[in-house]
């Protein structure tokens, strides 16, 4: 099988590029000499990350599309595939939203729960319908999935975004039986809370709300999840683990999740 190294100009894909852990691992595929295709909605953010990875030496490609959206994001990978020349070696879908926090199934507005599924479930499903095909005519490629610890166990008051994120482990899995025998892999990287703008401005907001620092938050926030290693993801966290996967070392693995989540799910 070829791995990303093998390739003479490896590209990628990652959805979810304007901000947080997709912005990051987009940028760090780029350092490990991948031309990158950034997909989101906010085109001044991709903007943005294109920039950074440009600055590295490297292609990039800004396709603006709502991965809910099967016409879009068909027309997205119609551009992303001519620019690429036909190629996609990695895949990343890292968009995605936690959708409602702590409304229990019952008072669970429809509209939010699929809006949820939409994006954190049929995004991946559009781009890996387009992509699979690609990497396996090319008899090599590594689908990187970003779920969410979320879908390993049940939490109430996130019955959507953990629904979301326990299937996107059955469509995973499902697809790396597919496609293994051309070379392709299909994982889950699937973290615990990572501290990306959003995560911190929550937290920031509670400390305010409760008169405490945003250290207590935090600190309550590890001890009640019974986190081993007391202390939230990094991006650079989860970043490390796809880079694991899209390279050398994910050469043999698929079908898999890995959770990098300081110690949760134990
Ligand atoms: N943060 C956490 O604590 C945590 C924990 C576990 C798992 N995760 C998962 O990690 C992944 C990245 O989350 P994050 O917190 O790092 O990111 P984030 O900063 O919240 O950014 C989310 C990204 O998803 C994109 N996105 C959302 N809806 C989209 C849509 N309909 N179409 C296209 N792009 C869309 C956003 O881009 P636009 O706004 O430009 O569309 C943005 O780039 C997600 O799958 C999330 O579920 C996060």
């Amino acid at each position: 099988m070829n791995t990303i190294a093998d390739t003479v100009r490896p590209v990628a894909l990652v959805t979810g590029a304007s901000s947080g852990t997709g912005r990051d691992v987009a940028i760090a595929l780029a350092e490990d000499g991948c031309d990158v295709g950034v997909l989101g909605r906010r085109t001044d953010a991709l903007e943005a990350t294109a920039d950074r990875i440009r600055q590295l030496g490297r292609r990039a490609c800004v396709l603006t599309a709502d991965v809910r959206d099967e016409q879009a994001v068909a027309g997205a990978l119609q551009v992303f595939l001519a620019w690429s020349g036909g190629r996609a070696d990695v895949l990343v879908n890292a968009a995605g939203i936690p959708g409602p926090l702590g409304d229990p199934v019952g008072e669970l507005q429809l509209g939010d729960f699929d809006a949820v599924m939409a994006t954190n479930l049929r995004g991946p499903f559009l781009t890996m319908t387009h992509l699979l095909p690609v990497m396996c005519r090319q008899g090599n490629g590594r689908v990187i999935n970003i779920g969410g610890t979320h879908g390993m166990r049940g939490r109430a008051g996130r019955a959507s975004y953990a629904t979301s994120k326990w299937a996107l482990r059955g469509l995973t899995r499902s697809a790396a039986l597919e496609v293994g025998a051309h070379g392709v892999t299909a994982n889950v990287v699937a973290p615990g809370a990572i501290a990306v703008d959003r995560m911190r401005k929550r937290w920031a907001e509670q400390a305010e709300a409760e008169g405490v620092s945003e250290e207590e938050v935090l600190d309550r926030y590890v001890h009640a999840m019974g986190m081993a290693l007391k202390r939230p993801n990094e991006t650079s966290d989860v970043v490390a683990t796809v880079r694991f996967l899209a390279g050398e070392g994910g050469r043999n693995i698929t079908g898999q999740e890995i959770v990098v989540d300081g110690g949760v799910i134990v």
